[in-house]
C-alpha cells in the first residue's frame, strides 16, 4: 500500500488544471450500456474508480478501452445482465449499472453495494424508483434482482430521509429513457453530474427535460445511438485545491472549471476571508490576512457538498475561533476528526456536528486515510502542518484524485509517494 510523505509549510503557488469529474464519468460510462453503438467519452479522469467501472462493463461483455483520458466503449456484444459482488462491493457507484441493464435486457442482477465507512448508504430509493417503472424487484442472496415485461413511464417521488439521491436519480433516469411513455421524477437530485448524464443521454436521442431542477420529465424512446461527449470538470477536485491554496496561505489559480458549480464553496471561502479572483474559466485563490471561523451545513446541491466537508474541516482547524460543521447527508462522516486531532487539531464530534476550536498550527504526524475525501482532508492539513506527515492507505485518494501528488508538486508542495507492496 502506497504512502504519501508531505513536508508541510510551503505556500502553494502556480496554476493547476482540474480533471474531468469522477462522479459524472461513472454514470455516463454505465449509460453506454443503453446503446449498441460506439460511444466516445472524453475528459475521463485516470482513476481507480473509472478503471473499476470499465472492468464491470467488460465483465458484462462490452468493449471498453481507456487511452489518454478518452474512453471508447461499445456494448453491442453485451451478454450478461449480472454485475457481481466482487466488483460492485468495491465501489458504490457501480450500482448504477442497474437502471441501464434493466432497460437493455428487461432484467438485471446487481450485487448490493453494502455499507461503507462513511455510513449505512441504503439503496431503497433506487428500488422504489425502478418499481414505479413497472419493474419487479426482489433482494436475495445479497443481490438485487430486477425484471420487467416492459418498462413503463411513471410518476416517482424520489426523496428520502436525507433528501434527494444522486445515483438513484441516475439509475431511474437511465431506465426511464427506454421505458414506454412519460416519467416524471420529483425531488430529483440537482447535482451537475446528473445534468451531465442527462446531456449525454439527450445527445444519444433521449428526451429529458428539467435536469438540474427537482422535477425531471423523461419521454421514453425506442433506441439510443452512440455519441461523443466531454465530461464536466470535477468540482470536488477543484474545491480540494481551493482549500489547499487557502490553508497554505498560497496564491494559486485553478483552471478548466465551471464557476457556477463552485458557488457554495466560493461563498464559504469568501466568508472565511479568502480572496478569490475569477476569470472566464479560472479562479485565483489567495489567502487573506485574518481568516475567520465559519459554520457549514452540508446539503444537496446547490448547497454545500458533503464531499468537501472534510477538506474544509482541515482549513477551519487552524483558523482562530470556533467553527461548527453540521453533516446533513451522512451524519457519521467524521472519520477524519480523530486523525486531524492527532495532528494537533481541537475538534469534538457531537452527533452530526463537529465543533472545531481553531489552533495556531498543526504538526505533522503519521495518519491513516479512511475514505476518499477524508484522505484528501489529511493531505490538505499536512500541507499546512509543521514537519512531516505520513499519510498511509492512499489507495483511497487514488480512487478520486488524478495525479494528486504531481499536481501538488507542480504548485511547490513537498510531497513524495512511497510505493509499498
Ligand atoms: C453521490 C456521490 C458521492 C456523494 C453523494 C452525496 C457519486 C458516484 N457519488 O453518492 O460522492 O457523497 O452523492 O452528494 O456520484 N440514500 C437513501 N436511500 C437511497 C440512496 C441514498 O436513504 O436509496 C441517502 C444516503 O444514505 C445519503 C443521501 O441519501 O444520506 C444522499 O445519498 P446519495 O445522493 O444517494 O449518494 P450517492 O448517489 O450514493
Amino acid at each position: 500500500m502506497d504512502k504519501l510523505i508531505i513536508e508541510g509549510g510551503v505556500r502553494l503557488k502556480g496554476s493547476v488544471r482540474i480533471s474531468g469529474s469522477k462522479n459524472a464519468a461513472l454514470p455516463i460510462l454505465a449509460a453506454t450500456i443503453l446503446t449498441d453503438e460506439v460511444c466516445v467519452i472524453r475528459n475521463v479522469p485516470n482513476l481507480r474508480d473509472v478503471h473499476l467501472m470499465l472492468r464491470i462493463l467488460r465483465t458484462l461483455g462490452a468493449q471498453a478501452e481507456f487511452k489518454k483520458g478518452v474512453v471508447t466503449a461499445c456494448s453491442k456484444r453485451l451478454k450478461s445482465y449480472t454485475a457481481p459482488y466482487n466488483l460492485v462491493s468495491k465501489m458504490r457507484a457501480s450500482f448504477c449499472v442497474l437502471g441501464p441493464l434493466l432497460a437493455r435486457f428487461n432484467k438485471a442482477k446487481v450485487s448490493l453495494p453494502g455499507g461503507c465507512i462513511i455510513g449505512v448508504r441504503p439503496v431503497d430509493l433506487h428500488i422504489k424508483g425502478l418499481k414505479r417503472l413497472n419493474a419487479d424487484i426482489t433482494v436475495s442472496g445479497g443481490y438485487v434482482h430486477a425484471r420487467s415485461d416492459e418498462l413503463k413511464g411513471g410518476h416517482i417521488y424520489l426523496g428520502g430521509e436525507f433528501g434527494s439521491s444522486v445515483l438513484a436519480t441516475a439509475n431511474v433516469l437511465m431506465a426511464a429513457v427506454r421505458a414506454k411513455g412519460t416519467t416524471i421524477i420529483e425531488n430529483a437530485a440537482c447535482e451537475p453530474e446528473v445534468v451531465d448524464l442527462a446531456n449525454f443521454l439527450n445527445k444519444m436521442g433521449a428526451e429529458i427535460e428539467g435536469a438540474g431542477t427537482p422535477a425531471i420529465e423523461i419521454k421514453g424512446v425506442k433506441a439510443l445511438k452512440g455519441v461523443e461527449h466531454k465530461v464536466i470538470p470535477d468540482r470536488i477536485e477543484a474545491g480540494t485545491f481551493m482549500t489547499a491554496g487557502a490553508i497554505t496561505g498560497g496564491n494559486i489559480v485553478i483552471t478548466g472549471i465551471i464557476h457556477k458549480h463552485l458557488s457554495a464553496l466560493i461563498d464559504k471561502l469568501e466568508e472565511i476571508g479568502v480572496i478569490l479572483e475569477r476569470t472566464d474559466s479560472s479562479l485565483r485563490i489567495k489567502a487573506g490576512r485574518n481568516l475567520k471561523p465559519a459554520n457549514i451545513t452540508t446539503l444537496p446541491y446547490p448547497g454545500f457538498p458533503t464531499d468537501m466537508q472534510a477538506q474544509f474541516m482541515s482549513l477551519l482547524s487552524i483558523i482562530p475561533g470556533v467553527s461548527v460543521i453540521t453533516e446533513k447527508i451522512y451524519p457519521d462522516r467524521f472519520m477524519h476528526v480523530a486523525e486531524l486531532n492527532r495532528m494537533g487539531a481541537h475538534i469534538q464530534k457531537e452527533g452530526p456536528h463537529a465543533i472545531i476550536a481553531g489552533v495556531k498550527y498543526l504538526s505533522g504526524a503519521p495518519v491513516m486515510a479512511s475514505d476518499l475525501r477524508a484522505s484528501a482532508a489529511l493531505v490538505v492539513a499536512a500541507l499546512a502542518a509543521g514537519g512531516k506527515t505520513e499519510v498511509s492507505r492512499v489507495y483511497h485518494i487514488d480512487r478520486g484524485y488524478e495525479n494528486i501528488e504531481k499536481k501538488l508538486e507542480a504548485l511547490g508542495a513537498k510531497i513524495l509517494r512511497i510505493k509499498e507492496n
